[in-house]
């Protein structure tokens, strides 16, 4: 529940969670130095929320000060200087039992207690779903919250971005596009397998934008038959190269996706189709998996700038008393929205309204469903 009362701030805390994004850094920088300049401490938390419950790894405190120099030109740097994992939920933190096998316990307690023994009046989580699904749980045992919306995937729905996206849309265009010569050099299918595990924007942007043939995404599901018959279509036209861009979690309309592993981690979907292709249509297909270079590296200008007015209007909103709730980009506007209604649902593409999916299928790309 956002609150309307005025905190007298002294320090805050800011963590990052779960998988990187470029324009962390820019946040971290923007969100400090107005901290700063409202005369707060800032504290940086390392790892998530492990920072809180380990005090010490090697010679790095767990917690500590982000000052002017601290924040000092790291705008442009992809990662965080605050480092983040995948696998530090606390309330269920992964453990080695004593029989060697794994386990969870929950140590959000341990956590709320640490924040207040540190006297930090309020914490800048920068995170997806699913670390503001914790930074939520948090807040409701009473640690007071700003979520910052951060994901490559682009799907919080209550944001109409999240940075980073656009950096990674920009890295598989620039791919895709320059498999186009390749692919026509000889005469192959190409298959480009992109993040994304229950939406599908980085592939219908950047599939979009780099002239693919075939794009298929999650909220779509694909009739490999389909994807054949558009490259046969090509081939018979005179094209006799294809370009097919296919979200991580794609899946086939009668089958299941494609896993990395038995700990549900998608991957493998542009091999297996590579596969089938060659077999439905007697033509040489390759496979490029474009993978973490989508999250590394330097944000590109517009990252940097959402990144930079999501961490000043996070300061805006403690100042404020504006806590529990999300800063989210509303058209032109950042403003700041109850932190449970951001985390209730993922924004997922519509496949009948769309205007990207419109506009590819407009073009005559397919989708590998029946409509193209
Ligand atoms: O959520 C962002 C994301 O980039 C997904 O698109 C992808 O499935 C996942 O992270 C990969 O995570 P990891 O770094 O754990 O492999």
């Amino acid at each position: 529940m956002a609150s309307a009362d005025k905190p007298r701030v002294q320090r805050i805390a800011i963590n990052t969670g779960g998988g990187d994004a470029p324009g962390l850094n820019a946040v971290i920088r923007a969100a400090t130095l107005a901290a700063l300049r409202n005369g707060w401490e800032v504290l940086g938390i390392r790892r998530g929320y492990m920072g809180l419950l380990e005090e010490q790894v090697d010679d790095e405190p767990g917690v500590f000060p982000l000052t002017e120099h601290a924040v000092r030109g790291i705008t442009h740097l992809g990662g965080t200087i605050l480092g983040t994992t995948t696998r530090g939920n606390p309330f269920g933190l992964e453990v080695r039992q004593p029989d060697g096998t794994w386990g969870t316990v929950d140590r959000s307690d341990e956590i709320v207690e640490r924040f207040r023994a540190l006297g930090i009046d309020a914490l800048i989580a920068i995170g997806g779903d699913g670390s503001l699904g914790i930074a939520h749980a948090l807040q409701q045992k009473g640690l007071p919250v700003i979520g910052v919306p951060k994901t490559i995937d682009n799907d919080l729905a209550a944001t109409d971005m999240t940075f980073g996206f656009q950096t990674a849309v920009e890295v598989a265009t620039d791919a895709i596009g320059r498999l186009h010569s390749t692919a026509e050099a000889h005469q192959r299918v190409m298959v480009v397998e992109l993040m994304g595990r229950h939406t599908g924007w980085i592939a219908l942007e950047s599939g979009l934008a780099g002239g693919a043939d075939v794009i298929l995404i999650p909220e779509i599901p694909y009739h490999v038959e389909r994807i054949a018959a558009k490259v046969r279509d090509r081939d018979t036209s005179g094209r006799r190269f294809s370009i097919i861009v296919a979200a991580e979690g794609a899946c086939p309309a009668d089958g299941e996706a494609s896993y990395a592993d038995a700990s549900g981690r998608y991957g493998g979907i542009a091999e297996r189709l590579a596969r089938q292709l060659e077999e439905l249509t007697g033509k040489e297909a390759r496979v490029l998996v474009l993978g973490h270079i989508q999250r590394g590296g330097t944000p590109i200008a517009y990252d940097r700038s959402l990144a930079l007015r999501f961490g000043a209007a996070a300061v805006r909103c403690i100042a404020e008393g504006s806590l529990g709730t999300m800063v989210a980009l509303q058209g032109k506007h950042v403003r700041s929205v109850p932190l449970g209604d951001a985390v209730r649902e993922l924004k997922r593409v519509s496949p009948a309204t769309d205007d990207a999916v419109l506009t590819g299928r407009q073009l005559g790309v397919s989708f590998g469903d029946a409509d193209g």
